[in-house]
């Protein structure tokens, strides 16, 4: 495939690593060859097959309406626009593009998920819940979205209409630790996930863009993993 990364930052760089790997032509945009979207005209776009972004809260909004206003394709690893997901999923069906996000691509975390799903039960006994997140101190959006997407699954799995609490935490070069604690007066249940590098999101945004080749809609990775 022919992918435009968007961001040569943390993560983009390595996208754009594992990309070349698995034998696709990339082209990386950084924030200086970007303003004002200035990369993505519809005749930049063209020669692409879809387009990856991991950039920054403030700059995906606009990306994402470029690219979809544009009709390709887009993966979207950027975290902190989920206020405006009902705009962009409307867009998306909209302009009849296809259209991946996730708040984390690893494999690991999206098992995790289940893993908290199940766990959710607890609440419906004697058991209390938090949530604890850790992240490296340039992270521009506490909570992070996976803290987030893990509070979510627990609400939605466990039937209770309050959202456990989510404590973060800035600091080091952390690349990302959540951890789900549930307590009852006799116990507690630690649930930990802990990434030792980037490259588990890489590998699962260079293969989410593999997947979306040819399709259309609007689409959430947790809800596409087990497929790849
Ligand atoms: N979904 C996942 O699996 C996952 C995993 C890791 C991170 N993330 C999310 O991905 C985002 C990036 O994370 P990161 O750790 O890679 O951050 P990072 O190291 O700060 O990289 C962000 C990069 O985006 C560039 N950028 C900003 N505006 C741009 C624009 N308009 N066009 C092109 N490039 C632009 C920045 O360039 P300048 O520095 O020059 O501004 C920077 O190099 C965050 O939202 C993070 O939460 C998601």
């Amino acid at each position: 495939m022919n992918l435009l990364i968007l961001g040569r930052g943390k993560t983009g760089s390595l996208v754009a690593e594992v990309a070349a790997e698995r034998k696709h032509h990339v082209r990386v945009v950084t924030s200086q060859e970007n303003p004002a979207r200035a990369a993505l005209t519809p005749e930049t776009l063209q020669a692409f097959d879809a387009v990856i972004d991991f950039t920054t809260p403030h700059a995906v909004l606009v990306h994402i309406e470029a690219c979809v206003k544009a009709g390709k394709n887009m993966v979207v690893g950027t975290t902190g626009w989920y206020k405006d997901i009902d705009q962009i999923r409307a867009l998306v069906e909209q302009h009849k593009t296809g259209f991946l996000y996730a708040p984390n691509f690893s494999i690991g975390v999206n098992l995790f998920l289940e893993v908290a799903r199940a766990a959710s039960a607890a609440l419906r006994h004697d058991y209390s819940g938090q949530i604890f997140e850790r992240h490296h101190a340039h992270k521009k959006d506490a909570p992070s979205g996976t803290a987030i997407a893990i509070q979510h699954a627990i609400r939605e799995a466990s039937g209770h209409k309050e959202n456990v609490e989510i404590i973060s935490f800035r600091e080091g070069d952390v690349v990302g630790l959540h951890e789900v604690v549930l307590e009852s007066p006799a116990d507690r249940i630690y649930l930990c996930h802990d990434a030792k590098s980037r490259r588990g999101f890489a590998e699962g945004a260079v293969r989410a863009a593999e997947w979306l080749a040819g399709k259309k809609g609007f689409h959430d990775f947790r809800d596409v993993w087990r497929e790849l």
